[in-house]
């Protein structure tokens, strides 16, 4: 496929500050995409020597190139760690720009939606906060939801909240349904003592626990399963994760100013009404609990696990009885 002329009218503004970056790689050292692949194209380091390659018109841009620029989950944990200060979120949305206006089409990490599905009911437009989501007019009788392919943040709160599954992302980097679903049961099946199962939103807590291991933390009785915010976690993750055998499920999120994307208010709705919904089927409410943590409070999460497992061996495992009423079998 011959590459696209594309003019980098927005990206070159940031040259000099493309300039600055030592290659040090402390920005990938908690880079999520650079978790799950591993390679250094995948690393905001990687996706900073392309877009100055291709400024420079050193590397023409192909498709390959492009979807790694559009390969962001928008965490800024590379910028706040940037020993040079570089921007790198603020280059890539440039660059994103640039090549969305050259016309090339991307997967990256947005999400995708399936107008087979989607009965354009508008649930995902306002849950947005970046305004990626809107209704447009097909024609007179026809609408669809469209995606702005260079505001997506791929934070993944819409997938969870699409009642038709008509939003979906990217496999690979463990954020699909599915994918975390296969994570809850291998935890679940692997250790025998496994009995706290916890979402934890990457942008809180994630980077300063675990560095460039793998994203999911196991110290049964609990394991730890990361999110891109704490609003991915639909309400059928958890119930899947009782399915499977948990005691409990804490949701760990953002403090409610902290969260990047607002998700943390909408997982505090949805908890509310998963409690009740407990309460319904005789088991007790409290085997949900939801916690917020800031950056750097691993202390606090790791006292809040101690004092949550204690509460879970008090009550034991839930009644095999009361897990067929909850899953309908
Ligand atoms: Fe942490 Fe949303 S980004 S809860």
């Amino acid at each position: 496929m011959t590459a696209k002329k594309v003019d980098f009218k927005r990206s070159k503004k940031w040259e000099q500050e493309l300039n600055k970056c030592i290659r040090c790689g402390y920005c990938y050292e908690l880079c999520p995409l650079f978790k799950s692949y591993t390679w250094e194209s995948d690393t905001p380091r990687g996706k900073l020597i392309l877009i100055y390659g291709m400024i420079a018109d050193e590397i023409k841009p192909n498709q390959e190139i492009v979807d790694k620029i559009f390969q962001c989950f928008y965490c800024k944990n590379c910028s706040d760690n940037c020993s040079a200060g570089v921007p790198v979120t603020e280059v890539l949305t440039d660059a994103r720009a640039d090549l969305i206006e050259a016309g090339y089409d991307v997967k990256g990490t947005i999400v995708e939606i399936d107008e087979n599905l989607c009965s354009v009911c508008g649930v995902c437009v306002p849950l947005c906060k970046y305004e990626a989501l809107s209704i447009k007019d097909i024609n007179k009788d026809q609408k669809k939801i469209e995606v702005d392919k260079i505001e997506c943040r791929g934070c993944g709160l819409c997938v969870a909240a699409c009642p038709s599954e008509a939003i979906s992302q990217i496999e690979g980097c463990d954020i699909t349904l599915p994918e975390l679903h296969e994570k809850v049961k291998t935890l679940i099946q692997t250790y025998e003592d496994m009995k706290l199962i916890i979402f934890c939103c990457n942008w809180s807590l994630f980077p300063g626990m675990q560095l460039s291991e793998s994203p999911t933390i196991i110290k049964a009785p609990y394991g730890i399963i990361v999110t891109m915010c704490s609003g991915r976690v639909a309400p059928e993750l958890i119930l899947n994760a009782f399915h499977e055998g948990a005691w409990g499920v804490m949701v760990a999120g953002c403090p409610p100013e902290e969260c990047d994307h607002d998700g943390n208010y909408k997982t505090r709705r949805r908890l509310v009404l998963l409690k009740n919904m407990l309460k319904e089927l005789n088991i007790e409410p409290e085997r949900i609990k939801l916690e917020w943590f800031s950056t750097g409070e691993s202390a606090k999460l790791k006292n809040a696990i101690t004092e949550y497992v204690k509460e879970l061996e008090k009550m034991g495992p839930i009644k095999k009885i009361e897990i067929q009423k909850m899953v309908g079998g």
